[in-house]
């Protein structure tokens, strides 16, 4: 059931008594509960905010709705991590409610300096014609981990030919100047990115905006991220209104990224290639960036798409985060590669398997699980198309192929369980045109990430199956296929 207005823009403290251990209650009996990934207690999770590295730690925050799932009032929840793979709840991070941010404490990002971890996130309001006016708001922790919001925005105005959709600033420095894009539309109702410019965090200027290629390219775009990788210059963001086209563009929204020469911030000119998909999954979303002491370019993503329904609504809480993937620029695509430290996720258990497969479809054993990690390296040899089904069962399966007749990878949802955005699809592919593979794939309790050869191809989806859906099976169609796998359970 969708809530009311006046259900949504609700704080903690107005919930009705025993509502929230209600949610709570939902929330246990749920077999969709994610074990290796960062997940609400209650109530809904969107978008990474936040993502940084300050005292020794990384610093994680999501957008959170705590008191259902649907997109209400939201708080910044605070996660922290010493190794990328355990966060502990730092408790709530930004509290909404206040002039500025009087529905909801949107996305944003922090940047350290001088000691101060500084956020700056988009306040949203409502009038009372339900007319929205965003914010730029600053809150700061300081080392004893407080976080206290500036009294004013330091940014309070949307600036000519741009509507109220103006949101989701990310913040860098460059020598003596901080930075920030922010997600933006313009009056003619097409998405672009304006850049903003400070000396010492206080008082921002527009420079203007970001000039693209893209000029008429979806009606929004949110969550930008600027940074720079290996002497290139990388725009990542969120458009949306994009039609389908061949392969690409069939979720509700995108996520992608433009390349080229480093952002000239005088002209404010990128001169870029072709927009790319960043997953070929079907839940992929606001991803965000930070660069840690290694100096590795770090992505989060939510594992979510705005405007679908999660078959864990009627359990109290939805969506969840990707795992963290280092960015590695090779020939002018970013390559995503889950961190080496999540293999600390392994349990001693390990099992492994080398075989031919010819025209068939076999089990081995100790390949099921509903929370393990598995790698799969396979050469076609005569076979036609090679896949594994997970998470399956008699009825149950989802299925990721390579189909070298199409020479197409090929995600394949139909029979995973629970549907969910059926109408968008049920099969996700890319183009694909190398006889060896590898498949990395992270399975959770409603999950799958999948990495094509070290991360040349994502798919990032969630998925319903049944609890006792635990099959692993590996098939080869038409002809022969050479294939090794391990796999770790994550749960033994
Ligand atoms: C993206 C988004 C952002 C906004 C936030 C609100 O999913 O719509 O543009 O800041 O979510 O939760």
């Amino acid at each position: 059931m969708k809530m009311t207005n006046e259900q949504k823009y609700r704080l903690i403290e107005q919930a009705e008594p025993g509502e929230i251990a209600s949610l709570q209650e939902k929330v246990k009996q749920c077999h969709w509960r994610q074990t290796f990934h960062i997940q609400p207690s209650t109530g809904l999770l969107n978008d990474p905010n936040g993502f940084s590295y300050y005292q020794g730690e990384y610093h994680l925050f999501y957008q959170w709705f705590p008191l259902g799932t649907d997109h209400g009032m939201k708080y910044w929840y605070h996660l922290k991590s010493k190794d990328l793979v355990t966060w502990d709840n730092a408790g709530i991070g930004i509290t909404p409610g206040d002039t500025f941010d009087s529905h909801g404490a949107y996305s944003g990002s922090a940047l350290e300096h001088e000691g101060k971890l500084y956020m700056l996130y988009t306040g949203n309001t409502r009038d009372e014609n339900w007319i929205r006016h965003p914010y730029q708001c600053m809150a700061v922790m300081d080392e004893s981990g407080l976080i206290t919001k500036w009294e004013h925005p330091v940014i309070s105005n949307v600036p000519e030919g741009y509507t109220d959709h103006f949101r989701d600033p990310k913040l860098w420095k460059d020598g003596d100047s901080f930075y920030c894009v922010i997600g933006a539309q313009r009056t003619n109702a097409t998405g672009c990115v304006v850049l903003y410019r400070s000396t010492d965090l206080h008082s921002w200027q527009f420079e203007g905006e970001i000039r693209t290629g893209l000029e008429s390219f979806g009606y929004m775009w949110e969550c930008p991220d600027y940074f720079e990788l290996d002497g290139s210059g990388v725009l990542v963001f969120s458009p949306q209104g994009l039609e389908p086209s061949g392969d690409e563009y069939h979720n509700i929204y995108q996520s992608g990224y433009i390349i080229g020469k480093p952002l000239n911030t005088e002209t404010r000119t990128l001169e870029h290639g072709a927009f790319r998909e960043l997953d070929r999954g079907f839940d992929f979303y606001a991803p965000q960036t930070m660069v840690d002491p290694q100096g590795r370019r770090i992505m989060v993503a939510w594992m979510g798409l705005p405007d679908i329904d999660s078959p864990t609504d009627p359990n109290g809480w939805a969506h969840c985060l990707t795992l963290p993937r280092e960015l590695i620029l090779h020939e002018g695509k970013l390559l995503q590669r889950p961190v080496p430290e999540l293999t600390a996720l392994r349990r001693k258990r390990e099992d492994r398997v080398a075989d031919t497969l010819s025209s068939e479809r076999k089990t081995y054993e100790g390949f099921t699980g509903t929370a393990y990690e598995l790698i799969c390296e396979v050469d076609l040899l005569s076979a036609k198309a090679f896949g594994i089904e997970f998470r399956a069962s008699a009825t149950e399966r989802t299925v990721i192929k390579y189909d070298a007749v199409s020479r197409k990878l090929v995600l394949d949802r139909s029979q995973s369980g629970e549907p969910v955005a059926a109408s968008y699809g049920e099969v996700r592919q890319c183009a694909w045109n190398e006889d060896h593979i590898k498949l990395h794939l992270f399975v959770d309790m409603s999950s799958v990430e999948i990495f094509v050869n070290d991360g040349e191809e994502v798919f990032t989806s969630r998925i319903f199956p049944h609890r006792e859906s635990d099959e692993i099976h590996f098939f080869a169609d038409k002809g022969e296929a050479l294939f090794q796998a391990v796999k770790w359970d994550f749960t033994e």
